[in-house]
């Protein structure tokens, strides 16, 4: 039992807290969301965040290899032994200025944190490697999750890295299937229900609930610790420095959430002088967010989100049978069960919500290619948010911004090989069929 960190509902009305040793993704008392809360005075957080630069020279200790435990410090829930790795978090913050100068911003100021690079090839593992984790403190047995891809990928990868057995509860023809040949290699337990994300979403927290499984989806808040990780890496390359924007793709709202209570932490330790912007992309077929801080203005508020204004909402959703549509299937969700936590985040970050179609999300992504890095659809959901926040001032061309690249760009080759063989869209690149006659090849050269 860790005494060093405690379980808190995010509603300060309940405020009710839980020891760590207990698995919950919710509050018993109200049902809200839960957050992690540390007592840093029992804590010994470095002084400064270039400490933590002394693990670099320390990576035969796999606490210290991995991109998230070598900040371990700052998600200090569970003892050493417990803590379940696979060497994640080991990813590149890449300067473009081949990308930045297409967009009209500065050299030196765009900044792509690629994700992919992760060992199940998304941001997921940074979450999971801590979910895992306690997952074995408490000594779990078995885990699930909802999915539109990613987080069953990453799931099965460390479920059975450390014996748990594993179920994924997907969509039907919802999920791209780099994502769904990961998860069969891993042995994941895969169920397709004839529904949407948010269906599965819901029936696996029900499945959980009944059978006493563990839940890995974000509304697991010792998973939404891993994830804050991202912004301790981004800061790290920028030299111990905070960039002026974080964009990132915006689905069920876990990392968004998670990035703001990095920062919220970060400032109140003193370990940050200035707290970033935030930028969250919607895709415009699954944009709740974005119509709910844009046009119903819900906001934090304290604390005090109008409920009512979630609920009205949902139950149009569901008066109209809605279910949300996008070629960026990983942010195919309508339901984000992390929204009080993102606007929470928004609150913190003072940030901005856009919605963003999928031809400006394919182009995009090509985009992203031709300049030396690919990523999934979702991904590039912040290069093409990007475009619009510079085009009306919100973001200047001298303002430092990091990007985060959420997914690997091999996850989805259907959308790539789709938006390059059959689209005009200006960045399509279709291969040229040819003879197999060298003179004819050769005059393809040319
Ligand atoms: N980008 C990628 C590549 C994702 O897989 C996801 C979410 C997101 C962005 C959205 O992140 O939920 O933190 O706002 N994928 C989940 C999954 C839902 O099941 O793999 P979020």
């Amino acid at each position: 039992m860790s005494k060093l960190a405690f379980q808190r509902c995010i509603n300060p009305g309940c405020g009710a807290e839980f020891d760590c040793s207990e698995t919950l993704v919710e509050c018993p008392k109200c049902g809200e969301l839960l957050d992690i809360v540390y007592d840093w005075d029992k804590i010994n957080v470095p002084d400064k965040m270039s400490d933590f630069a002394k693990r670099w020279g320390t990576k035969d200790n796999r606490l210290d290899f991995s991109g998230v435990w070598r900040f371990r410090e700052l998600l200090d829930f569970c003892p050493d032994e417990t803590k379940v790795s696979i060497g994640e978090g080991q990813t590149i913050l890449q300067l473009n200025d081949g990308l930045a100068k297409d967009l009209g911003v500065s050299a030196g100021r765009l900044h792509l944190q690629y994700e992919g690079m992760n060992p199940s090839g998304s941001f997921k593992d940074n979450g999971m490697t801590a979910a895992f984790s306690h997952a074995t403190m408490v000594g779990a047995t078995a885990s699930a999750c909802a999915s539109t891809g990613n987080t069953s990928a990453s799931m099965a990868l460390y479920a059975h890295s450390c014996g748990l057995k594993c179920t994924v509860f997907i969509g039907s023809g919802r999920i791209a299937f780099g994502k769904l040949s990961q998860s069969m290699d891993y042995g994941g337990h895969t169920i397709q229900i004839m529904g949407d994300f948010d269906d599965c979403m819901k029936q696996v927290q029900d499945v959980c609930k009944q059978l006493d499984i563990y839940l890995v989806n974000s509304l697991n808040p010792f998973r939404l610790e891993g994830q804050k990780t991202i912004m301790f890496r981004i800061i790290e390359q920028l030299g111990w420095e905070v960039p002026d924007w974080i964009i990132v793709p915006g689905g069920n709202l876990g990392n968004s959430s998670a990035f703001g209570k990095a920062f919220m932490e970060l400032k109140q330790l003193g370990l940050i002088g200035k707290i970033p912007r935030l930028a969250v992309i919607n895709a415009d077929g699954a944009r709740t967010l974005s119509d709910l801080y844009n046009d119903k203005k819900l906001r934090w508020n304290g604390g005090n989100v109008d409920q009512g204004t979630i609920d009205a909402y949902y139950a149009e959703l569901t008066a109209k049978n809605f279910s949300p549509h996008t070629c960026a299937s990983a942010i195919e969700i309508s339901r984000p069960v992390n929204l009080k936590k993102c606007l929470r985040a928004l609150d913190v970050c003072n940030g901005v919500v856009l919605a963003v179609t999928d031809e400006e999300i394919v182009n995009a992504k090509a985009q992203i290619g031709l300049h030396g890095l690919g990523c999934e659809p979702a991904s590039a959901a912040t290069i093409a948010g990007l475009k619009h926040l510079l085009a009306d001032g919100t973001i200047g061309k001298d303002e430092r911004i990091a990007c985060v690249l959420t997914g690997h760009q091999l996850k989805d080759p259907d959308v790539t090989v789709n938006y390059h063989k059959d689209s005009q869209g200006p960045f399509s690149n279709p291969p040229v069929e040819c003879a197999n006659d060298l003179d004819e090849i050769i005059k393809l050269m040319k």
